[in-house]
């Protein structure tokens, strides 16, 4: 299925910005979201560059409001993906704060809300395409999702619920003819990974999972789990107790 209409936040940085060129090609309109205007404005450049047509708006998806409004101005959706995320961890604290949860869980999956339940309004009113489905919806969630590590609590817990939301959508959404896909990234190197103080198995270059999920949605996966052998590997890792991850470093807290 090649998608023609389609939507994604968090387009300025890192995977967004990968989706957003790996898509680029001419007969496809782009509408990139996110809140940093220049770092927004070069994305959407150089996507024009590779001759897509181009809407860029500021936004934030935690802005309810907002990211409906934005939703429904695209008027026309093939593919939506809620891409936009932070990432934090407890640091040198054993706990995280009431704020950064707070954030996390605002960004990652009520902001996840605020894009595809609208997303998901539009799309039931539009006509059964060639595909037989009206418009997919996908959400990147995480390998994260999948083992609670003490690196990055809230943001594993964030994940899980979203991935939990898809997975348990999917069958009701397909009956009003709404595809719903999960996407559980590995490590990817962006900035978000930058400043992670451990190893990460199976680093990747942003590219390069743009491409994979590409491929996945294309195919309409319900789930999109790369590398599958690190998603294994976290499915196993979660059967163990946890004190076997208490010596990996903890993910730095929010600046
Ligand atoms: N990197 C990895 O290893 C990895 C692995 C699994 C899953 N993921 C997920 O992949 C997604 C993209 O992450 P990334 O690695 O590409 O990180 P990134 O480079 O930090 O990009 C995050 C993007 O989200 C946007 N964003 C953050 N808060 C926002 C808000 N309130 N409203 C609108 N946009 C917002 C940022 O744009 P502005 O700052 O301009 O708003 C930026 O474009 C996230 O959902 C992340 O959890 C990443």
């Amino acid at each position: 299925m090649a998608y023609s209409h389609i939507a994604i936040t968090g387009a300025s940085s890192g995977l967004g910005r990968a989706l957003a060129l790996a898509y680029a090609k001419p007969g496809v309109h782009l509408h990139l979201a996110a809140r940093h205007a220049q770092r927004l404005a070069e994305v959407a450049s150089t996507a024009r560059a590779l001759d897509a047509l181009v809407t860029e708006t500021l936004l934030d998806v935690t802005d309810a409001t907002a990211t409906k409004a934005w939703v429904n101005d695209c008027r026309q959706l093939d593919l939506i993906i809620a891409n936009a995320g932070i990432s934090a961890g407890p640091g040198a604290s054993n706990r995280e704060t009431a704020a950064q949860i707070n954030a996390i869980f605002g960004t990652n999956v009520l902001g996840a809300f605020n894009t595809v339940l609208p997303a998901m309004d539009l799309m039931a009113q539009q006509p059964v395409g060639l595909n037989g489905i009206r418009g997919r919806v996908a959400i990147i969630g995480s390998i994260a999702g999948l083992i609670a590590l003490p690196t990055s609590p809230a943001y594993s817990a964030a994940k899980a619920a979203l991935d939990f939301w898809v997975t348990a959508s999917a069958p009701n959404a397909a009956k009003d003819g709404i595809g719903l896909s999960l996407i559980r990234p590995g490590f990817i190197r962006t900035p978000m990974t930058a400043k992670n103080p451990y190893k990460m198995p199976g680093l990747m270059a942003a590219d390069d999972a743009a491409r994979i999920i590409l491929t996945g949605l294309a195919a309409g996966k319900t789930h999109i789990t790369f590398p599958g052998w690190f998603g294994l590997f976290a499915r196993f890792g979660q059967m163990l107790p946890k004190r076997v991850f208490a010596g990996v470093p903890r993910k730095p807290a929010a600046p």
